[in-house]
C-alpha cells in the first residue's frame, strides 16, 4: 500500500521544528574537537592553582576522555527515557519540554570558566548528552509518524542532516579567529541555548503525531484535522483507515515492554536488526573522527588541522544531502551495504597512510582524502539510516520500546568509542583503525543477510513481514513472497 505524499509547508514547519533537536545533538558532538588544546589548557590551569603542579598528561588524558564521553553516558540515559515521556505526555510535548535541559547544560557549560571548575563543564555535557539521547529518540519517531510512507526515508534523513549541520556549526564556530579561543570558548559551549528557545518558540506552531493521537489516544477527529493540514488535502481516509487497522492490532496485543521485545518471536528478529544497525554506525569509529579528528590530522602530518576538520564536517553534511535524495530511490539496505564497505575501504587507506607517513610525507594528503571518504560513505547509509529505521521496523504498540533499546546501544558504543579511542590509539599508534575495518566488514555481512527493505511500505506491512519469516503467521498484509522482497530484490527498482 504506498500513501501519496506531498511536502506542504505545515510538515516541513513540523519536521524542521522537530530536527531542530537533532542540530543541538550534533552541534554538541562536534563541539569539543576543535578547542580541546584550549579547554586542556584551563583544566591544566585550574588543576595548577588548585593542587600547585600542573596536571600530569595521564590525569589530563583520563579528565579530557571524560569530558568527551559523559556527553554520550548522558545519551544512554536519555535515550532510554525516551518511552517513559513520548507515550504519556504526546511526541510534540515531550520535545518541548526537553529544553529545559538544554538551559540548565548551557549554564553550566558556559560559567564552567568563570567558577574555575571543570566539573562544571563535565556536568553540563553530561546534562547535554540527556538532552541529546532523547532528541535521537523523539526526533526521528516523530518525523516517521508525521510523514506519508513515500518520504519517510527522505525525511527521515532529515534527522541527521539537522545531526551534520550540527557538528558543521560546531567546527566552524571552533575556528579560533570566531569563538574557539582562549576568551570564548566559554560561549561556544553556551550557544547550545539558542537554537533550544528556537525550538521552544516554534514548537507550539507543530501539530501532535496524528498516529499518537488516534492510536494512543484514540482522538480520531484531531489526528483526522492534523492530518489534513499536514497532507494539504482532505483525502486522508487511506492514512486514517491504515491507522485504524493499526490500532485494532494494537488493542488486540498486550502493551510491549522492553523484556519483551526479547522474549516474543515476532520482535526478535527486528529488534536484533535494530540493535545491529545502530552498533554498525557508532562501531564504525565515525566519532573517533568527530571527536578527535583535529589530533588525528595532526599526527597525519596536516599543518592546519582545524581546518581539515571543518572539510571533513563540508563533506559529511554534503553527502548526507546525496543520501537524502536516492534514500527513497535505491533503498535502506544497498545504502547501507555501500556505506559499510566504502568505509572500510577507507579505513585500510587511512592505516596505510598513518603508518607509512614517516617514509613519505605526502602520505598526510593521502589520510586527508582518507578520513573523507571515510566520512562520506558513512552519510551515505550508515549515518542517517540507522535512525529512522528503528520506527520503521516495528509498529506503533513497540515502537517507543524499541528506540529506546535501540537509542541505548548507540549510546553505549558512542560512549566506548569516545572514552577509548585515545588510549587504543596509544596503544596501536597508526594501527588504530584497523580495529573499525574488521567491525565494519562483520556488519557488511549481517546487514548483507539479515537486513530487509523498507522503502515504500507501511509499518504494518514491514511487521507483519517480520511475523511471516519468525512463523507467527501471516496476516492479510504479508504476501508470501514478502521477505524475498525484504532481502533485497525489490521489485520498485
Ligand atoms: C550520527 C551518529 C553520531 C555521529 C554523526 C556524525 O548521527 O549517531 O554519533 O556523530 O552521525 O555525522
Amino acid at each position: 500500500m504506498e500513501c501519496s505524499g506531498k511536502v506542504t509547508p505545515q510538515l516541513m514547519l513540523a519536521v524542521g521544528t522537530a530536527v531542530i533537536g537533532s542540530l543541538q545533538f550534533g552541534y554538541n558532538t562536534g563541539v569539543i574537537n576543535a578547542p580541546q588544546n584550549i579547554i586542556e589548557n584551563f583544566y591544566n590551569e585550574t588543576w595548577s592553582s588548585r593542587f600547585s603542579e600542573p596536571i600530569t598528561r595521564s590525569a589530563l588524558t583520563a579528565l579530557w576522555s571524560l569530558s568527551v564521553a559523559i556527553f554520550s553516558v548522558g545519551g544512554m540515559i536519555g535515550s532510554f527515557s525516551v518511552g517513559l515521556f513520548v507515550t504519556r505526555f504526546g511526541r510534540r510535548n515531550s520535545m518541548l519540554g526537553a529544553n529545559v535541559l538544554v538551559l540548565f547544560a548551557a549554564a553550566f557549560m558556559g560559567f564552567s570558566e568563570l567558577a574555575a571548575s571543570f566539573e562544571m563543564l563535565i556536568v553540563g555535557r553530561f546534562i547535554v548528552g540527556i538532552y541529546s539521547g532523547l532528541s535521537t529518540g523523539f526526533v526521528p519517531m516523530y518525523v516517521e509518524e508525521i510523514s506519508p510512507t513515500s518520504l519517510r526515508g527522505a525525511l527521515g534523513t532529515l534527522h541527521q542532516l539537522g545531526v551534520v549541520i550540527g557538528i558543521l556549526m560546531a567546527q566552524i564556530f571552533g575556528i579560533e579567529s570566531i569563538l574557539g579561543n582562549r576568551s570564548l570558548w566559554p560561549l561556544l559551549l553556551a550557544f547550545t541555548l539558542l537554537p533550544a528557545l528556537l525550538q521552544c518558540a516554534l514548537l507550539p506552531f507543530c501539530p501532535e503525531s496524528p498516529r499518537y493521537l488516534l492510536i494512543d489516544r484514540n482522538e480520531e477527529s484531531k489526528a483526522c484535522s492534523v492530518l489534513i493540514k499536514l497532507r494539504g488535502t482532505d483525502e486522508v481516509s487511506e492514512d486514517i483507515q491504515e491507522m485504524r487497522e493499526e490500532s485494532q492490532k494494537m488493542m488486540r496485543e498486550k502493551k510491549v515492554t522492553i523484556p519483551e521485545l526479547f522474549r516474543s518471536p515476532a520482535y526478535r528478529q527486528p529488534i536484533l536488526v535494530a540493535i545491529m544497525l545502530q552498533l554498525s554506525q557508532q562501531l564504525s569509529g565515525i566519532n573517533a573522527v568527530f571527536y578527535y579528528s583535529t589530533g588525528i590530522f595532526e599526527r597525519a602530518g596536516v599543518s592546519q588541522p582545524v581546518y581539515a576538520t571543518v572539510g571533513a564536517g563540508v563533506v559529511n553534511t554534503i553527502f548526507t544531502v546525496v543520501s537524502l535524495f536516492i534514500v527513497e530511490h535505491v533503498g535502506r539496505r544497498p545504502l547501507h551495504l555501500v556505506g559499510l564497505m566504502g568505509m572500510a575501504v577507507s579505513a585500510v587507506f587511512l592505516t596505510v597512510a598513518m603508518a607509512l607517513l614517516d617514509q613519505l610525507s605526502w602520505m598526510s594528503y593521502i589520510s586527508i582524502a582518507a578520513i573523507f571518504s571515510f566520512v562520506a560513505f558513512f552519510e551515505i547509509g550508515p549515518g542517517p539510516i540507522p535512525w529512522f529505521i528503528v520506527a520503521e521496523l516495528f509498529s506503533q504498540g513497540p515502537r517507543p520500546a524499541a528506540i529506546a533499546v535501540a537509542g541505548f546501544c548507540n549510546w553505549s558504543a558512542n560512549f566506548l568509542v569516545g572514552m577509548c579511542f585515545q588510549y587504543v590509539e596509544q596503544l596501536c599508534g597508526p594501527f588504530v583503525f584497523v580495529i573499525f575495518t574488521v567491525l565494519l566488514l562483520g556488519f557488511f555481512v549481517f546487514t548483507y543477510f539479515k537486513v530487509p527493505e523498507t522503502k515504500g511500505r507501511t509499518f504494518e506491512e514491514i511487521s507483519a513481514g517480520f511475523r511471516h519469516s519468525s512463523g507467527q503467521g501471516a496476516d492479510k498484509y504479508s504476501a508470501p513472497e514478502e521477505f524475498n522482497t525484504l532481502r533485497g530484490h525489490d521489485p520498485d527498482l
